[in-house]
């Protein structure tokens, strides 16, 4: 009876392209963007997680916005580097629609070998953004060893609660 009803269900399978580059490789525009959220790095308020992250938004006019993580002592109080650069931009260029973001980590003295990922809360917050304004938002999450490209934040967050 189990066998039959599972040979009668559909599957969806879900895949998501991720390439796998170094910074060398990026173009000078996206060599910029990783420039500034490595920046940012630097003046993050981690004084709890000592993890400091940057993020730099690159809107469709290329301007480029950037932001850190700010922390509290009360944890829930504070926000990502990804929310509080987005959050920025949408602020003061709210009809200027994002292309990019770029994210880095700085822990322990050096910026992370690998690259780090939106938690879930930023993913749902920058699938919002896609749509929008109607236009693909890029990621480039930067390591030193290497760095991830996906080419729209649904990429990472599939099945997300969005009017697209
Ligand atoms: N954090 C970010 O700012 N962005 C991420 O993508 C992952 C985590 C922050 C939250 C917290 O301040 C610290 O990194 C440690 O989790």
């Amino acid at each position: 009876m189990h066998s039959l009803l599972f040979q009668m269900m559909k599957h969806i399978n879900i895949t998501a392209k991720i390439d796998v580059c170094d910074y060398a490789e990026l173009s000078p525009q996206d060599k910029s963007a990783v420039d500034a959220a490595k920046e940012a790095t630097q003046t993050a308020y981690a004084p709890y997680s000592r993890f400091q992250v940057g993020a730099a938004v690159r809107l469709v006019n290329g301007t480029i916005v950037a932001g850190n993580n700010q922390e509290n002592v009360a944890c829930p109080s504070g926000l990502c580097a990804e929310r509080t650069a987005l959050f920025y931009a949408n602020a003061h260029y709210p009809h200027a629609a994002v292309d990019t973001i770029a994210v880095a980590a700085y822990a322990n003295g050096d910026y992370t070998d690998k690259p780090i990922t939106p938690c879930g809360a930023c993913r749902q917050v920058i699938v919002e953004a896609q749509s929008r304004y109607k236009h693909p938002i890029r990621m480039i999450l930067y390591g030193k060893k290497e760095v991830y490209l996906v080419a729209q934040i649904t990429d990472l967050m599939p099945l997300a609660f969005a009017e697209f």
